[in-house]
């Protein structure tokens, strides 16, 4: 079955909330992208392009890493979130990073690219393979890109059992996937690089865990915000009702079921993925 919430390509929506969720997962995924980052050796005065910036957590990351003497250029369809991006950017302090609003299949890019990142895109995108080869004209010779994708062949889990989270979990996969979300984007990363003209990638996996007050607080509103983001496309879809689901409480209701048992929670995998042009 297929649902969309709208005529926007990014399922998850332009809501204030989505840009507090993407903000809140950003903290959550900053050490694998920074680690990311590290092995694909990107490096200072480096010159990067980061595919659809959101609320701009990737750019400034890259940023960090390439210094006063680099630069980032950040791409994303949505022009609104880019105002908190280049916001969030500036009061951080960054100077060297660039917004441009447009779609990273048209946009118009210099051919100097030291190195393309991305994060949370690719899933988004029809045809990422091509996408990314057409890219690679703009990254020179011995450049690199990078992607961090998540996985929904492996969804979260918990010991002991957790089954609104469980449930949760397939939820979120459920609605996304019927809106066009790549639900084995991780797993696809590989072949996709390839097709796109790369070496085959270096890759790690990794998922989000822990259990206790300290982590699932936020965890816990992390899950239900996505939730959140698909919410229409669950229900459109026929996964659950909305009393079913009870958005406003389940946070709180997740939150409970984990720490009434003292549960250890594996949230959803994730792979990295990088590899040179050649
Ligand atoms: C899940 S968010 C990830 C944001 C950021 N990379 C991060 O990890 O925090 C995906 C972003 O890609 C943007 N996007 C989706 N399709 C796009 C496209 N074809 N071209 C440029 N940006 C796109 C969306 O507007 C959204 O802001």
């Amino acid at each position: 079955m297929s649902v969309q919430a709208n005529d926007d390509p990014y399922v998850l929506g332009r809501s204030a909330e989505e840009e507090r969720r993407l903000q809140r997962q950003s903290a959550w995924y900053a050490r694998p992208t920074r680690q990311l980052f590290a092995d694909a050796g990107i490096a200072p005065g480096m010159k990067v392009l980061d595919l659809g910036s959101g609320t701009g957590d990737v750019a400034m990351l890259a940023a960090e890493t390439v210094g006063p003497t680099g630069r980032v250029i950040g791409v994303d369809t949505n022009p609104g979130i880019l105002e908190t991006a280049r916001r969030r950017a500036e009061q951080a302090g960054h100077t060297n990073i660039t917004f441009i609003p447009g779609d990273l299949r048209a946009v118009a890019l210099d051919d100097d690219f030291d190195a393309i990142v991305s994060r949370l895109i690719l899933v988004h995108l029809p045809d990422p393979a091509t996408a990314l080869r057409d890219l690679l004209r703009h990254v020179r010779p011995g450049g690199v890109v990078t992607a961090y994708e998540p996985d929904f062949t492996l969804l979260g889990d918990a010991y002991p059992p957790c089954p609104l989270y469980t449930r949760a979990c397939s939820w979120f996969a459920q609605g996304a996937g019927a809106a066009g979300m790549e639900l084995a984007m991780g797993f696809r990363l590989h072949q996709l690089f390839i097709d796109a003209g790369l070496e085959a990638p270096r890759m790690f996996a990794d998922a989000l865990a822990g259990g206790g007050p300290d982590f699932l607080d936020d965890f816990t509103v992390y899950c239900a915000e996505s939730i959140r983001s698909v919410l229409p496309l669950i229900v459109r879809g026929g996964f659950a009702t909305e009393e079913e689901v009870g958005i406003e409480t389940l946070g709180a209701r997740l939150r409970d079921e984990m720490l009434s048992q003292n549960a250890t929670v594996r949230h959803v995998l994730f792979m990295g993925a990088w590899a040179r042009k050649a």
